[in-house]
C-alpha cells in the first residue's frame, strides 16, 4: 500500500494493482481445492448451475455492498458499521468478521501448507498416498508453520511491494498452466463421463443442502461475509469505478474455479476415482494428472508452487482484516498485530492439522462425523460467511439504506443508473430473503 491518503492508512498503488489484490484474495484454495469437492459432494452439473446463480444474484450484490461501505468509511470491518452507525450494536457483524477470518486463517493455513509439501513430493517424484502424507504430524505441523510465517512476512511489510508484484507475473502463468492441464485431462481415455458429470445438470441430486452449499462456496470463493472486501475496499480512492472492480474480481475468480472442475473431472473419472472424496480430492487426483504426463514431476510441482502462490494472497488478506483492525481501532503497531494474531491462529489451527489422520477421533467427530478441518470448514467457511452476509446486505439496505450506497457507487461509475433498480431489488430483498430462508433451513436440519 502507497502512503499519501489523508488518514494516512494507505490506497493502493493503482486500480490494476487493487484488482490483483482483490483477485489474489479471491482466487485461492477455495477455486482449486475447494469448489471441485464441494462440486463432487453435491452431485456435478445441477450444483453447477446453482453455484453461477450464487455469484450473479447474491455474490455480486454482497460484493458491491463490501466494496462500497470500505470505500466509504475507509474502516475495517468494525470501524465501518461504527463510522456509519456509531455506538450502535451493529458493530458485532463487523466483530464477527473477525473472528470469522481469524477462523478460517487457521485451518486454510493448514491445507495450504499441504500445497507446500506437495511441491517437494512431486517434484522427487514421491507416490506415497495423501494418507500418508498429512498423517505425518512432523511435516503437517511444520508446514502449517511456514505457511503462516510467509503469510506474517508479507502482511507485516505492507502488500504493494511484494504481493502486488509478484502476482501480476504469477498468476497469468497459474492460468496457462491450468490450460496445459485441462488439456491433458479432457484427452485422456474415459474423460467423457467426467465431463458430463460436471456439466450435465441432474436435478434429482439438488436438495436444500445443495443450495446451502452453493451459496457457501459462492461467498468463500469470492472472500465475502467477513470484511474482507470492505477491509480491501478502504484502500481504494474515491474515484474508482466499484462497479467494474466488483465484476472484474468475481469474473476471473468465477472462470478459474470453472477451469479448476475442467481440470479435476475428466481426470477424476478416467482413474475410476470417487467424485464424493471430499477434502483430499485435488491431492489424490492432481498426482495421477501429473504421472501420465512427459516432465510431470517439474509440472506438478509448478503447479503446487503457484497454487502455494494462490493461497499465500488469500492468506494475506484473511491476515490483513483482522490486522486493520487491531491497528484501526485498538491502534496496535502493525508488527505487534501481526504476531499476535498469527499466534491466535496457530492455536486454532491445531487440531485442524490433527485431524487428517493423526489423532483418529478428531477425523471422524461425534456427532457431526466429518473431520474437524471440514467442521471449521462448514462452521466458519460457509455458515457464519452466510451470516455475515446476511447482516451486512440489511445494514446496507435498510439502515445505511440503498440510495446512499447508490450514491456512493456513482462517485467513480456514474453509469450506475441504469442497473441500480436491480441492485436495489437484490439488495433489499432477494439477497436477506434467501439467505435467511437457507439459514433457517440448515437450523431445522
Ligand atoms: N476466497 C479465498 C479462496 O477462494 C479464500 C478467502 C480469502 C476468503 N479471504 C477470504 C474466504 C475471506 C472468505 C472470506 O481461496
Amino acid at each position: 500500500m502507497a502512503t499519501g491518503n489523508s488518514s494516512n492508512r494507505g490506497q493502493w498503488g493503482s486500480n490494476t494493482g487493487f484488482i490483483l489484490a482483490a483477485a489474489g484474495s479471491a482466487i485461492g484454495l477455495g477455486n482449486i481445492w475447494r469448489f471441485p469437492y464441494v462440486v463432487g459432494e453435491n452431485g456435478g452439473g445441477a450444483f453447477l448451475l446453482i453455484y453461477l446463480l450464487c455469484i450473479l444474484l447474491l455474490g455480486l450484490p454482497v460484493m458491491l455492498a463490501e466494496l462500497t461501505i470500505g470505500r466509504y468509511s475507509r474502516k475495517n470491518p468494525v470501524g465501518a458499521f461504527e463510522s456509519i452507525r456509531p455506538r450502535s450494536r451493529w458493530k458485532i457483524v463487523g466483530f464477527l468478521g473477525v473472528i470469522t477470518g481469524i477462523c478460517i486463517l487457521s485451518y486454510y493455513s493448514v491445507v495450504a501448507g499441504y500445497t507446500l509439501g506437495y511441491i517437494g513430493k512431486t517434484l522427487a517424484g514421491n507416490k506415497d498416498s495423501y494418507q500418508s502424507f498429512s498423517s505425518n504430524p512432523l511435516l503437517a505441523f511444520s508446514l502449517f508453520i511456514t505457511f503462516i510465517v510467509l503469510t506474517v512476512l508479507v502482511v507485516q511489510g505492507g502488500i504493494k511491494n511484494g504481493i502486488e508484484r509478484c502476482s501480476k507475473i504469477l498468476m497469468p502463468i497459474l492460468f496457462f498452466l491450468m490450460l496445459i492441464l485441462i488439456i491433458r485431462s479432457i484427452t485422456l481415455d474415459g474423460a467423457g463421463k467426467g465431463l458430463v458429470f460436471y456439466l450435465k445438470p441432474d436435478f434429482s441430486k439438488v436438495t436444500g443442502h445443495t443450495f446451502l452449499a452453493a451459496m457457501g462456496q459462492a461467498f468463500f470463493s469470492l472472500s465475502l461475509g467477513m470484511g474482507c472486501m470492505i477491509t480491501y475496499g478502504s484502500y481504494l480512492p474515491k474515484d474508482s469505478n466499484l462497479l467494474l472492480n466488483g465484476v472484474s474480481v468475481a469474473a476471473f475468480d468465477t472462470l478459474i474455479a470453472l477451469m479448476a472442475g475442467f481440470m479435476i473431472f475428466p481426470a477424476l473419472f478416467a482413474a475410476g476415482m470417487d467424485p464424493k472424496a471430499g477434502p483430499s480430492l485435488v491431492f489424490e487426483v492432481l498426482p495421477k494428472i501429473f504421472s501420465l504426463m512427459p516432465g510431470g514431476n517439474i509440472v506438478g510441482a509448478s503447479f503446487f508452487l503457484l497454487l502455494s502462490i494462490a493461497a499465500l494472497t488469500s492468506t494475506i488478506s484473511l491476515l490483513e482484516v483482522a490486522t486493520a483492525y487491531f491497528v484501526d481501532e485498538r491502534g496496535w503497531l502493525r508488527k505487534k498485530s501481526v504476531w499476535f494474531i498469527a499466534l491466535i491462529v496457530l492455536l486454532l489451527g491445531i487440531p485442524s492439522a490433527l485431524s487428517q489422520g493423526i489423532v483418529p477421533w478428531l477425523n471422524n467427530l461425534p456427532l457431526v462425523h466429518i473431520d474437524f478441518l471440514g467442521f471449521m470448514d462448514w462452521i466458519f467457511g460457509n455458515i457464519m460467511l452466510a451470516v455475515g452476509a446476511l447482516f451486512l446486505a440489511i445494514f446496507i439496505a435498510w439502515i445505511w439504506k440503498t440510495n446512499t450506497a447508490i450514491n456512493e457507487i456513482k462517485k467513480g461509475c456514474p453509469k450506475f443508473k441504469y442497473v441500480s433498480p436491480i441492485f436495489s431489488i437484490l439488495l433489499k430483498f432477494f439477497c436477506p430473503a434467501i439467505i435467511l430462508l437457507l439459514i433457517v433451513f440448515l437450523i431445522i436440519n
